[in-house]
């Protein structure tokens, strides 16, 4: 019998919602076809926006959405997409297939989108290959409410209040497509950048987001934070809010990534034990932004986040789309449980990406949509959205059928939500066993258990014609014990059990 030991008096850090955040780039069929459709399309709309798409994320609650990418952040210039529709430029986009981007899709529809999903705007700012001058203008463009040049603009285009800009991205992996720089001269590119990011709206604060590392390059965090880090008071004023972080899931490596949906047992643990490395990456770069910032004020911002395989044969290779197995279920029961507990550094992260790219929650085909596996566990994994982590620990063993992929055998994390219900979100990553769990909660007398699960077999995924394969099912085997629950998890599995 495995034992689960949760301390419900032992409260540690809030898990901020925003780790349950989401990522929408104009990429492929993400916005476009996706999301937005427009008025006129005959898939019904709302201002443009999907009604199916937008009310499925109601749903898993939605907190905040990051746009407009990734790479294409630092080449989109915001006042192509602002304005009457038909006026606006069209622009190549280079990055992801070389398709026309004819800006439709701009600042007033991506907070329509957000107003329609209640949730907080990211807009990630252009320092790639656009000016001080256009970022500055951008914030003042939004946030600005008195009389301005830019304010007024906003008004002329149809909108007199300014929004809510929660969080502002000063630049997109500016190592690489951002720019190609090195960490010194980024480092300093940000600091001048950000001194025109202003913050006009002191009640309604924009955080700033610090260009991070890629993967495992941790000079680029070290030198990044001893150019920027600032030792005065004034530091946690605005001038860095977050450093990001990006770690994608590639099985077989970048070049050849691997299918999403055909793969054997091998591969599933090499997956899986890939997507462990998530726990590494923070706790590395955490170290480093602790000896500058000890006080973790500084949140991790983990801003693009999945597995990333070959795109599904016969569609764009410029386009990411792919399917979501059971396999993407566990990555991302996994990778959540890592954030939840490493909820005092990690403060946002967002899936790469919400509709129709990488490891989506929504698929569509014309009118057409279906929930991925991903989409399931978001959906299960939802209370712990600002709660507080409880203090817990699951005895594991490894597991794996190659010595170089061995992979603890369960994973998990526990809350404690504003009307004092536990929430305990189990993994179990084997293929074979399933493992009864005695948990033991200290202190603690549980009255009621209810439980939610995803289960299947490894490569079980949805499809336009079997649509909920995988879904949320009732799970009926907890029973209340003397010490507090038991129930067995099954092979395959990601389990939400809630007790009062
Ligand atoms: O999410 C796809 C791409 O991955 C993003 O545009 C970029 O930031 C990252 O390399």
């Amino acid at each position: 019998m495995v034992k689960l030991v949760i301390h419900p008096s032992k409260k540690q850090s809030k898990i901020n919602k925003e780790i349950y955040g989401h990522f929408s780039e104009h990429l492929g069929r993400c916005i476009y076809e996706g999301i937005y459709v427009g008025e006129d399309s005959p898939i019904p709309n709302k201002n443009g926006m999907r009604t199916d798409v937008v009310e499925a994320l109601k749903e898993i609650k939605v907190p905040v959405l990051r746009w407009p990418g990734g790479c294409f952040a630092d080449e989109y210039h915001w006042k192509d997409g602002i304005g009457p529709k038909e006026n606006r430029k069209k622009m190549i986009n280079t990055h992801w297939g070389g398709v026309v981007e004819d800006n439709s899709f701009g600042t007033h529809e991506f907070f329509e989108l957000c107003e329609q999903l209640g949730c907080e705007a990211y807009v990630n700012g252009n320092l790639g290959s656009g000016t001080v001058q256009e970022m500055s203008e951008w914030v003042e463009y939004i946030t600005f409410k008195g009389v301005s040049p830019m304010s007024d603009l906003r008004a002329k285009n149809g909108r007199k209040e300014p929004w809510k800009l929660a969080f502002f991205g000063v630049g997109n992996e500016n190592w690489g497509c951002g720019g190609n720089m090195n960490p010194d001269f980024y480092a300093n590119e940000y600091r001048r950048y950000q001194t025109y990011v202003r913050n006009y709206d002191m009640e309604n604060p924009t955080a700033k987001i610090c260009c991070g590392a890629n993967v495992d390059d941790y000079e680029w965090t070290s030198d990044v934070l001893k150019t920027c880090y600032r030792h005065s008071p004034v530091q946690f004023h605005g001038f860095m809010d977050g450093l990001s972080l990006h770690y994608y899931v590639h099985p077989e490596g970048w070049e050849i990534k691997g299918s999403a949906t055909e793969f054997d047992d091998k591969v599933w643990y090499k997956t899986l034990n890939k997507a462990f490395y998530m726990d590494e990456l923070i706790r590395r770069h955490g170290n480093i932004m602790d000896e500058y910032d000890p006080d973790k004020k500084i949140g991790m911002i983990v801003d693009e986040w999945g597995t990333w395989y070959t795109v599904e044969p016969g569609t764009n290779p410029g386009f990411l789309y792919q399917q979501n197995t059971m396999r993407d279920a566990l990555v991302a029961g996994i990778t959540l449980n890592i954030f939840n507990k490493h909820s005092d550094r990690v403060k946002m992260a967002n899936l790469a990406q919400m509709v129709n790219v990488l490891q989506s929650v929504i698929l569509t085909d014309g009118a057409d949509m279906l929930l991925t596996p991903t989409y399931h566990i978001f959906n299960m994994y939802k209370y712990h959205q600002d709660a507080q982590l409880l203090d817990s620990f699951v005895e594991t063993e490894n597991i794996g059928v190659e010595e170089e992929w061995q992979v603890p055998n369960l994973t998990e994390s526990v809350s404690m939500d504003a009307d004092g219900n536990i929430h305990i979100t189990l993994t179990n990553l084997s293929l074979t066993e399933d493992y009864p769990v005695e948990t033991i909660l200290t202190d603690y007398e549980a009255k009621e258990v209810k439980g939610e699960i995803v289960h299947g077999e490894m490569t079980d995924k949805n499809t336009f014609e079997d649509k909920e394969c995988v879904k949320v099912c009732e799970f009926t085997g907890a029973e209340i014990t003397e010490k507090g629950i038991r129930f067995t998890i099954p092979r395959c599995s990601v389990l939400h059990l809630t007790v009062k």
